[in-house]
């Protein structure tokens, strides 16, 4: 049967709208609106609930707009209204619930509550098809976490970080450099000149069997070799920022290909596939591709960061089992995707880690 499903998403800092047509085995993205709130929390140092909540609910009727005229769909033609229900910021999660809420009840059509993170995890069959099961790391500002996908809404969470996401290493690590926010894009461009081998920066938890992971102390010892370069010298070279820029990537690349190393071995899986705004990190890919002869796939950025087709797309799943919700649907700031798994402590500035 072929479904037309609105997907709205508004969990982070990016409101977004997508119109997804098709079945599950043969999805079209028919548009994919993103707005993002990049510039609002720019001099805040990271996300603002406050100002994100705001933001979303002022954007949220001009992006599904947006992603209906482009898709030249209308509203009665939607079969369904999926809509990120968590983890995230709860105003952000809420005016997106509302939204879906108020359009599902006055045009009578089914409403479908997605985790934030199933979206994320069900991209590379979005984008490439792959068939169950398949490991996905996912590397964002806010989620790091390596997940065995089973199926639409089978997941096993083999591991993840401790304390801070990959992305929000990088974005710490450019503030501590002195380099623009966002931090990722910065910190890869200044390590290009830089010499990879000069700081020895730790390897945080390969020491440790499984496939946890931890940033934290990573950004602490780029902090140290900063002040000790301060201290010595009485300030940093370009040359030094570079070699402590491509000193962390590198680490966090190496630890992170040990990782997935590891939780191929566990999974038992038929291919390997990475998301999230880090999977932009072409140090970081080379170093992943190279851990597995498994299919790699690292689908295209639009649909690796923040976005509503992979909100339709798991509702779009849902929607095909039977699975829809109705007026009692709750926002959930935090909603692990594997309920089973040991709850993960930390918080970071994107929010809930899940
Ligand atoms: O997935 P995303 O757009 O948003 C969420 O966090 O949900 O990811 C944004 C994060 C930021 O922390 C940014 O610094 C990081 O992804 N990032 C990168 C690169 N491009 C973006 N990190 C490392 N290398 C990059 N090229
Ligand atoms: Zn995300």
């Amino acid at each position: 049967m072929t479904l037309t499903i609105l997907g709205i998403e508004s969990s982070c800092d990016d409101t977004a709208a997508a119109v997804l047509r098709g079945s599950g085995d043969a999805p079209q993205i028919l548009s994919n609106a993103v707005r993002s709130q990049t510039d609002l929390h720019a001099a805040f140092g990271g996300v603002v609930p406050e100002i994100a909540a705001r933001a979303h609910a002022e954007a949220l009727d001009l992006m599904v707009e947006q992603a209906l005229t482009q898709a030249e769909v209308s509203l009665p033609e939607i079969n369904a209204i999926a809509v990120t229900a968590g983890p995230g910021l709860i105003g952000g999660v809420l005016s997106g619930v509302m939204a879906a809420k108020g359009l599902a009840m006055g045009l009578g059509k089914p409403l479908i509550g997605v985790n934030h993170l199933a979206g994320h995890a069900l991209t590379p069959r979005l984008t490439d098809g792959i068939e169950f099961p398949y490991l996905l790391l996912l590397v964002s500002g806010g989620h790091c976490q390596f997940l065995r996908v089973d199926g639409p809404e089978s997941f096993t969470r083999l591991g993840g970080t401790i304390d801070d996401a990959p992305g929000e290493a990088f974005d710490k690590v450019a503030r501590l450099l002195g380099l623009p926010q966002p931090g990722g894009p910065s910190v890869e461009g200044a390590a290009k000149n830089g010499d990879p081998t000069r700081f020895k920066l730790p390897r945080p938890l390969l020491d440790r069997p499984g496939c946890d992971l931890s940033f934290s102390g990573l950004k602490t010892a780029v902090l140290r070799a900063r002040d000790d370069l301060v201290t010595e010298k009485g300030g940093m070279t370009e040359q030094d920022r570079s070699d402590l820029c491509a000193s962390f990537q590198l680490a966090v690349a190496d630890v992170l290909a040990e990782k997935s190393r590891r939780a191929l071995a566990e999974a038992d899986v038929t291919a390997f596939a990475v998301a999230g705004g880090v999977a932009a990190n072409k140090t970081l890919r080379a170093r992943l591709e190279g851990v597995t002869d498994l299919p790699f796939i690292a689908p295209p950025m639009a649909l690796c960061t923040d976005n509503a087709a992979m909100i339709a797309y798991a509702g779009m799943l849902a929607f095909e089992v039977g699975r829809t919700d109705d007026m009692t649907l709750k926002a959930r700031p935090r909603w692990p995707l594997d309920e089973a798994a040991a709850p993960m402590i930390g918080s970071g500035k994107k929010g809930a880690k899940a």
